[in-house]
C-alpha cells in the first residue's frame, strides 16, 4: 500500500440558483480550477471520480463520467460516477482517495456536481426522496424535511433539546455564510426570524432547511511523492472511513442517533490515530438545523443529548471551542448535494492552508468532514491536517 495521500489542488464555483450556468459548465469550471490550483497539466492525471447524486432526473443527464472527461478535454482518461445520495461527493473522494492508497493511480481529481433549480420544488422532492426507501417511505408522502422532523422530535422529547437551540444552528451558519463569498445566502438572520419561519415539516421550518442549489467543486489528490514534489503546502488525508445504516429510518435502532456516524467517526479517530478533542473544526452535514446537533454528538464533540446546549452555549461558532461549518454549511453556502462532499473538503483545505479569508479559524491544524446520503443510510467522514 502506498504512503501518504495529500490534497494538492482545489477549486468551487458560487452556489446558488445558478440559471445561465449548465451542469457541465459547473463541473468543468471547478475542475479547471482545482488543476490551475495544483499547477499541473492535463495529461499528469491518471483518473477522474465524479459525485453526483441524480443527474439524470435533475438535467436529463447521465453518463456523467465520461460527459465531465470530454469537456475537461480529458477524453481518454478512467472516469468513474460516484453516486451515494447526499454524500456521492464525499464517496467520490473516498475512491480516489482508495486508487492511489492501492498504488494503481498517482494524481487523481474527485469532483461533485448537481444542478438542481431547473426543476419546480415538487419534482426536486420526488428526486432527493430517492434516497430514502421507496416502498416504505416515500410511496406513504414522506419527504426528507418530514424523516429529519421526526428525528427532531425525538431528540427533543429524549433530551430536552428546544426548538431555539435548533434554531441556533442556522442563525450561526447564515453568519458564516456572509463571510463565504461563493455562499448561497450570504444574509445574517436572527433566532426570532429562525423560529417563525414558514413551517415546512413541524418542527422544522423554512429557516431549519438547506436550500436548493446548484454548484461543484473538485479536488486534487496525489501520492506522497508526488504531492512533495509537486505542492508547497500539501493537506495530508488522516483518515478516510465510510459506514452504512439502514434505508429506511423506521428500521434503526434509534432515531435521535445516527449509528452510520457513529461508526464511521469511530473508524476515523481510529486510522488518524486521534480523539474528537484534537479536532480543530469541522464541516458537518447540516441539511436541517437537527442534523448538526446529531453529528456533533455523533462525533464525540459532546455527549448524546447535549448538542443542543453545545451549540446554544456558542462553542460551536467560528470562535468557540469546536467551530462548526465556518463555510456556512449545507444552510448557508448551500447543498447542491452531489457536489457537498467535496465542497466540505474544499472549506477545511483552505482552513488548512489559512486561506479562509473572514471566517478563518485561528491556527487550525486538523479538520474533519461529516457527510451524509439520505437520512443516514451512509456516513463519509474524512480527517485531514497540514502537518
Ligand atoms: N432557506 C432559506 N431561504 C430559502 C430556503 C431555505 N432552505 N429555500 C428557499 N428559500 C427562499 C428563496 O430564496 C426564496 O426567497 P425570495 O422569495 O426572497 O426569492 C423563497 O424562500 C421562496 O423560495 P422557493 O424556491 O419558492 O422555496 P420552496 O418553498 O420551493 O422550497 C424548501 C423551500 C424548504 C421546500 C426547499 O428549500 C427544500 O426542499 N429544502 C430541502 C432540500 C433537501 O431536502 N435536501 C436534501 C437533504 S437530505
Amino acid at each position: 500500500m502506498s504512503s501518504r495521500v495529500a490534497v494538492i489542488g482545489i477549486g468551487i464555483t458560487e452556489f446558488g440558483e445558478l440559471w445561465d450556468e449548465s451542469y457541465r459548465a459547473l463541473i468543468t469550471k471547478a475542475g479547471t480550477e482545482a488543476i490551475n490550483d495544483a499547477g499541473i497539466e492535463g495529461n499528469e492525471i491518471d483518473g477522474l471520480y465524479i459525485g453526483s447524486m441524480s443527474p439524470g432526473l435533475f438535467s436529463g443527464q447521465e453518463h456523467v463520467s465520461s460527459l465531465v472527461a470530454d469537456y475537461s478535454g480529458l477524453a481518454g482518461i478512467p472516469a468513474t460516477r460516484v453516486e451515494a445520495a447526499c454524500a456521492s461527493g464525499g464517496l467520490a473522494f473516498r475512491e480516489a482517495y482508495i486508487s492511489l492508497k492501492s498504488g494503481l493511480m498517482d494524481i487523481v481529481v474527485a469532483g461533485g456536481v448537481e444542478k438542481m433549480t431547473d426543476s419546480p420544488t415538487s419534482s426536486v422532492m420526488i428526486t432527493l426522496m430517492g434516497a430514502g426507501d421507496q416502498e416504505w417511505e416515500a410511496f406513504k408522502g414522506a419527504t426528507f424535511p418530514a424523516l429529519y422532523a421526526l428525528m427532531a422530535r425525538r431528540h427533543m422529547f429524549e433530551y430536552g433539546t428546544t426548538l431555539e437551540q435548533i434554531s441556533e444552528v442556522a442563525v450561526k451558519s447564515h453568519h458564516n455564510a456572509t463571510l463565504n463569498p461563493n455562499a448561497q445566502f450570504k444574509f445574517n438572520v436572527t433566532l426570532k426570524q429562525v423560529m417563525n419561519s414558514p413551517p415546512v415539516a413541524e418542527p422544522l421550518r423554512l429557516l431549519h432547511c438547506s436550500p436548493i442549489t446548484d454548484g461543484a467543486a473538485a479536488v486534487v489528490l496525489a501520492t506522497e511523492k508526488k504531492a512533495k514534489k509537486l505542492c508547497e503546502n500539501p493537506i495530508w488525508v488522516e483518515a478516510s472511513a465510510i459506514s452504512t445504516d439502514t434505508i429506511a429510518l423506521h428500521d434503526r435502532r434509534s432515531l435521535s442517533r445516527m449509528d452510520a456516524s457513529i461508526r464511521a467517526a469511530k473508524y476515523a479517530y481510529e486510522q488518524a490515530n486521534l480523539k474528537p478533542s484534537d479536532i480543530d473544526f469541522a464541516e458537518v452535514h447540516d441539511c436541517f438545523s437537527i442534523a448538526e446537533i446529531m453529528a456533533i454528538e455523533s462525533l464525540g464533540f459532546c455527549k448524546p443529548g447535549e448538542g443542543g446546549k453545545l451549540t446554544e452555549d456558542g462553542e460551536t461558532k467560528l470562535d468557540g471551542s469546536i467551530p462548526i461549518n465556518p463555510s456556512g454549511g449545507l444552510k448557508g453556502k448551500g447543498h447542491p448535494v452531489g457536489a457537498t462532499g467535496i465542497a466540505q473538503i474544499v472549506e477545511v483545505v483552505e482552513q488548512l492552508r489559512g486561506d479562509a479569508g473572514k471566517r478563518q479559524i485561528d491556527g487550525a491544524e486538523i479538520g474533519l468532514t461529516h457527510n451524509i446520503g439520505g437520512s443516514g443510510g451512509t456516513c463519509v467522514i474524512h480527517i485531514f491536517s497540514n502537518r
